[in-house]
């Protein structure tokens, strides 16, 4: 079979579908008809109670394998260790619908059954796709086991809001086979640092990226900072340029890498971070992810200052609010992210910053133990100038970023190139 034109990069990748036992069942039979169109090999795994939605001969005949739903070999052909030999075959483990008895199960290790045995030794990436009623999605028990989930390094794509089996109205959809697909393919790129060329949707788009902290100095040996590691910006630059944008990235000290293709600029203080970023105003999409001081040493003592017998008062001045002055100067067409970090009365101060500094969308980030500075981890809320906010489960930075890239990109407002 000829793999279909947008998913040419699936094809001949192993993919496993883990399919619990919700309604949304009934969806994977079109996923994996998509799966086997793009070329890939599919293995079924079910729960047991997923073959009371759907059964194992219609998934078995789509994907052309006999689907198992047994751990043990009497039941099936087979090894009775192919969940350790499944999950280092596959490129991908897929867990759609992942109901809240899955996700629990998986967040805790258990492995009673042969989707959960293969999913705690599987080596490959993790996605898992979590569908059940709103009121089931939103208990902490859940939320909680998604964060775990996150928290091992796997992928959660968040369920859509719309009409629920129960008759209801929220959040918890299977998002559709079509948007599971290009998860996948992105998970594929990313492990191999490429994108797939239909999704160079930034192409010809000069993407400015501002990461990291700022360093005030008091003299040559001490400095005014903040814990900021640089990752949320150096992850958004990187998938900007995978999506095929000219991005530099100004950032303030970080040991981080240079993502491929990116252009990097180095910068220390808040004043250095403003003029560079006034030197690149032009650019069509501008996101300000650095942790930028807002207050600097009046002046800088050029010698080591020399301690004395009493304290010591240090006068600060503000620093240059480099986003505020962006926007007074802004290029015709621009589109402006900015981030906030806070620890209490997050969404009053994410409006009310979205809104003085004239911003088209503001990244919220709360301050957690998992979220926030130096962590793999963030969850983010998205809000914009017309009123939209999306609170996004935990998630990894690289995630976070594609999310990121797509909410700001959907807009209808989209710059010109
Ligand atoms: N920012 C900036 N220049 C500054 C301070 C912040 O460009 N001197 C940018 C940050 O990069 C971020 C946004 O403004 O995108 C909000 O930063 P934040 O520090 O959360 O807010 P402040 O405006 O500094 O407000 P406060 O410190 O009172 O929370």
């Amino acid at each position: 079979m000829t793999a279909s034109k947008p998913y040419a990069e699936l094809r001949g990748r192993h993919i496993l579908l883990g399919v619990s036992g919700g309604i949304a069942a009934y969806k994977s039979v079109e996923l994996v008809r998509l799966l086997k169109k793009a070329g890939t090999d599919v293995q079924v795994l079910m729960t047991p109670d997923a073959s009371r939605f759907i059964t194992p001969l219609t998934l078995g005949t789509v994907s052309g394998r006999p689907v198992l739903t047994d751990i043990f070999p009497e039941a099936e052909d087979g090894s009775w260790t192919r969940h350790i030999s499944l999950g280092r075959w596959a490129d991908v483990f897929v867990i759609a619908p992942a109901t809240a008895q899955t996700l629990a199960k998986m967040a805790g290790g258990f492995c009673d059954n042969i989707l959960t045995a293969t999913a705690l030794a599987a080596r490959c990436p993790l996605l898992v796709c979590p569908a059940m009623d709103e009121d089931m999605l939103v208990h902490p028990a859940t939320q909680r086991n998604i964060d775990a989930l996150c928290t091992y390094g796997h992928s959660v794509m968040p369920p859509t809001y719309g009409s629920l089996a129960s008759g209801l109205v929220g959040q918890g959809r299977l998002p559709e086979p079509e948007e599971i697909m290009q998860r996948i393919l992105e998970m594929i790129a990313a492990d191999k640092g490429g994108a797939d060329p239909a999704h160079r949707d930034l192409e010809n788009i000069r993407v400015l990226v501002t990461a990291g902290p700022t360093r005030e100095h008091v003299d040559p040996v001490r400095f005014l900072s903040n814990p900021s590691s640089g990752k949320m910006g150096f992850a958004l630059a990187e998938a900007a340029a995978r999506r095929g944008a000219a991005v530099t990235l100004i950032c303030g000290p970080a040991h981080l890498d240079t993502p491929p293709h990116v252009e990097r600029i180095n910068v220390e203080s808040a004043e250095e971070m403003h003029d560079a970023v006034m030197a690149h105003r032009e650019a069509n999409i501008v996101i300000m992810a650095a942790a930028v001081a807002d207050y600097a040493p009046m002046e800088r003592a050029t010698q080591k200052i020399k301690k004395g017998s009493g304290n010591m008062v240090l006068h600060l001045r503000r620093t240059p609010d480099i986003l505020y002055a962006l926007q007074q100067r802004r290029a015709e067409g621009q589109l402006l992210v900015g981030f906030a970090m806070e620890t209490s009365e997050g969404l009053e101060n994410a409006r009310k910053k979205l809104h003085d500094k004239n911003m088209d969308w503001i990244v919220l980030n709360m301050l957690t133990a998992e979220s926030g500075f130096e962590t793999e981890t963030n969850r983010i809320t998205l809000l914009n100038r017309n009123g939209h906010e999306e609170a996004l489960p935990m998630m990894s930075k690289r995630e976070a970023a594609e999310i990121i890239l797509d909410r700001i990109t959907s807009t209808s407002d989209r710059p010109a190139a």
